[in-house]
């Protein structure tokens, strides 16, 4: 991938990758780099199997259950990415390579906590990993985030040393508060994460403690 065809996202600026991401597609060699954009509504079903892909590929990365998840009907998913889609507080993303969907991320800010976007859903396809998409990811939430004005964006990663906590640190999220159950019944541990968007000051009354937030 050289850095002058890669297309304008919210990574922009970012240090260009220095290793090509060359991958042999039906006998061809490309060199695409994935990109990442918002999910329009009519995509529920794209939507849906990314979802699950995710679910199938990392049960311990998630909240949500592939078994719950595979019991929506298609109608739910239509209304759930449509909700999102329509809404100024919900960013569903999705990553592509050559217009192959790869990989998903939604930012969601909650009423109830307006102050705060809080990023759910990451995942990319084993076979694309390390080509950067991640990364977009992140960014692109991040970037949204500071457009809405929130304080900060929150996340909850499973605990221990994985790909998953290291891009999160390498975009500036420190751990806050203690580690949660995963979900009711699991032994495993979700550790709530932050970014602080604006200056420690205006943070305010925000300092201490992280609510659960697990993806
Ligand atoms: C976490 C996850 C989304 C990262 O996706 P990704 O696309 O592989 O992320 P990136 O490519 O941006 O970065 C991952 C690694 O590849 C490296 N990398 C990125 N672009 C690269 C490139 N062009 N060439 C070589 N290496 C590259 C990064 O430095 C990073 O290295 P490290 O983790 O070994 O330090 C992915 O591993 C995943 O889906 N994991 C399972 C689900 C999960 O844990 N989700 C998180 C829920 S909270």
């Amino acid at each position: 991938m050289s850095s002058h065809a890669e297309p304008r996202h919210a990574a922009d600026g970012l240090r260009p990758r220095l290793i090509p991401n060359v991958r042999r597609q039906g006998g061809l060699v490309t060199n695409a780099a994935p990109t990442v954009r918002a999910f329009s509504a009519g995509e529920w079903h794209v939507y849906r199997d990314l979802r699950l892909r995710a679910l199938a590929d990392s049960p311990d990365a998630f909240g949500s259950t592939l078994a719950e998840e595979t019991a929506r009907p298609d109608a739910e998913w239509a209304r759930r990415l449509a909700s999102g889609v329509d809404s100024q507080m919900n960013l569903p993303i999705i990553a592509e390579v050559d217009g192959e969907p790869i990989g998903l991320a939604w930012g969601r800010i909650d009423t109830s906590d307006p102050d705060v976007a809080v990023l759910y859903q990451m995942w990319v396809a084993p076979s694309h990993r390390g080509a950067g998409a991640g990364r977009r990811l992140v960014e692109t939430v991040i970037a949204w985030a500071r457009v809405r004005n929130v304080s900060s964006v929150d996340l909850g990663v499973t605990c221990g040393d994985s790909p998953a906590r290291r891009l999160y640190e390498r975009a500036g999220f420190k751990p806050i508060g203690e580690p949660q159950p995963l979900r009711a019944g699991s032994k495993l541990a979700a550790q709530p994460m932050r970014l602080p968007l604006k200056a420690a000051a205006e943070q305010g009354h925000r300092a201490s403690g992280a609510a659960r937030r697990s993806s």
